[in-house]
């Protein structure tokens, strides 16, 4: 499968709002973004960290972050929601997903920055990845979290997903959602053109 070419990245930015209307781009991560994404990770809540990641960690490994930044690599893909904040663009949240397409699933994993959790964002970038998933081919899209955080489940629970036990790790909580068809309301318009792109550039795709 193709990666998507950097110099194309920016054109398949969304503008999504959080529940009091603030704009917030949802586009993909840049090797510009390195520091800052380092840095927001290290400014998470040791217990957001956790949640995220499994584990305590404080700040992305330097593998990780290396994978974090390759966009469309062994298709895993990293998503910044950002916010401008007196005048600068700030990253308040981030996703991470990989279509697995043997099973037409799209697993991904998520975090809103601490200061902007309880605005919404989570919930209109969960929405997006659905959107992001449809365009991918996917038919489910899924992702862990442990069992004791509430907030994820809560959330999931809102969006519309179904819970199962996780198949490896009892201290898991895997959610999951069918997606029907690509939904007509939600923003992400400029995803399709990266899919479509992106078959394009596949060799498969005229296979
Ligand atoms: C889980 C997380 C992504 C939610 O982000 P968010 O932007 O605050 O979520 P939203 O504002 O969209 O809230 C969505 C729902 O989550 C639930 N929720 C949000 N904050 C909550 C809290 N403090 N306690 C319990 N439930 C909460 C609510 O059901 C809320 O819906 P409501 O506002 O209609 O009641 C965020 O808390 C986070 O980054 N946590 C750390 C990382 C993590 O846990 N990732 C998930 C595993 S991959």
């Amino acid at each position: 499968m193709s990666t998507l070419r950097l110099e194309d990245l920016k054109q398949y930015s969304d503008v999504l709002r959080t529940r009091q209307g603030v704009a917030l781009n949802v586009r993909f991560v840049e090797p510009r973004d390195t520091d800052e994404i380092q840095h927001y990770f290290r400014s998470l809540s040791t217990r957001s960290r956790y949640n995220r990641f499994f584990g305590a960690i404080s700040e992305l490994p330097k593998g990780l972050l290396h994978d974090f930044l390759q966009v469309g690599d062994r298709e895993r893909f990293t998503v910044v929601a950002t916010i401008m904040v007196d005048g600068f663009e700030t990253i308040v949240g981030e996703a991470r997903y990989a279509l697995h397409a043997e099973s037409a699933t799209l697993e991904f994993g998520l975090s809103v920055d601490d200061r902007w959790q309880g605005y919404g964002i989570a919930t209109a970038l969960l929405k997006n990845l659905e959107c992001r998933a449809a365009a991918l081919g996917a038919e489910h899209i899924f992702g862990d979290t442990l069992r004791s955080n509430e907030t994820m489940i809560s959330l999931a629970r809102k969006s519309g997903f179904a819970f199962v036990n996780h198949p490896d790790d009892w201290k898991l909580v895997r959610f999951d959602k069918e997606i029907a068809v690509a939904p007509k309301d939600i923003p992400c318009a400029s995803w399709r053109l990266a899919a479509l792109s992106r078959q394009a550039d596949s060799p498969s795709a005229s296979a």
